[in-house]
């Protein structure tokens, strides 16, 4: 179980869907209360932007408090998610950069390539990022300068 319970949306397009499904059972094992915004037939292709557009508008509203996207890469959902004002997605791979996109950068969007990593590892990257607190600080000047003015 988490300290503290999160609100986590999760999406993927057709071809994360399985390591999507692996971790939202993983998300609600841990008693985090998650939102699956889809896909939910991996058989249909699916368009990234589509599915990153949504869960990071969901963000920046404030309708959740962290999201998860899965795509081939991580890639393109984490291009498209940080369009979108007052959040802040990471693409990676290792659990030193999951843990560190939360302490430094304080991520709020989570990006996985389920080409890329395994759902051991995954699982272990959701979990550092879920888990990190964010240091606030002096790295909270240098995020108030992320955001165009
Ligand atoms: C789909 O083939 C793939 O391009 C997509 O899942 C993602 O990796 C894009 O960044």
């Amino acid at each position: 179980m988490l300290e503290r319970s999160l609100s986590l949306a999760v999406a993927s397009d057709h071809a994360g869907f399985r390591l999507k499904e692996a971790l939202t059972e993983s998300a609600r094992h841990w008693g985090l209360e998650v939102t699956d915004l889809g896909v939910h037939d991996p058989a249909v292709s699916a368009d990234y932007p589509d599915l990153a557009h949504e869960l990071a508008g969901g963000v920046a509203e404030g309708r959740f408090e962290r999201g998860l996207l899965v795509c081939g890469t991580g890639l393109g959902m984490s291009i498209v998610a940080n369009r979108h004002r007052g959040v802040r997605a990471v693409a990676l791979s290792n659990v030193y950069s999951a843990r560190m996109s939360r302490a430094h950068n304080n991520a709020n969007v989570l990006c996985l390539g389920e080409r890329v990593v395994g759902v051991g590892l995954a699982r272990e990257l959701l979990r550092a990022f879920l888990d990190e607190p964010y240091l606030a600080g002096r790295h909270q000047g240098r995020l108030d300068k992320v955001e165009p003015g």
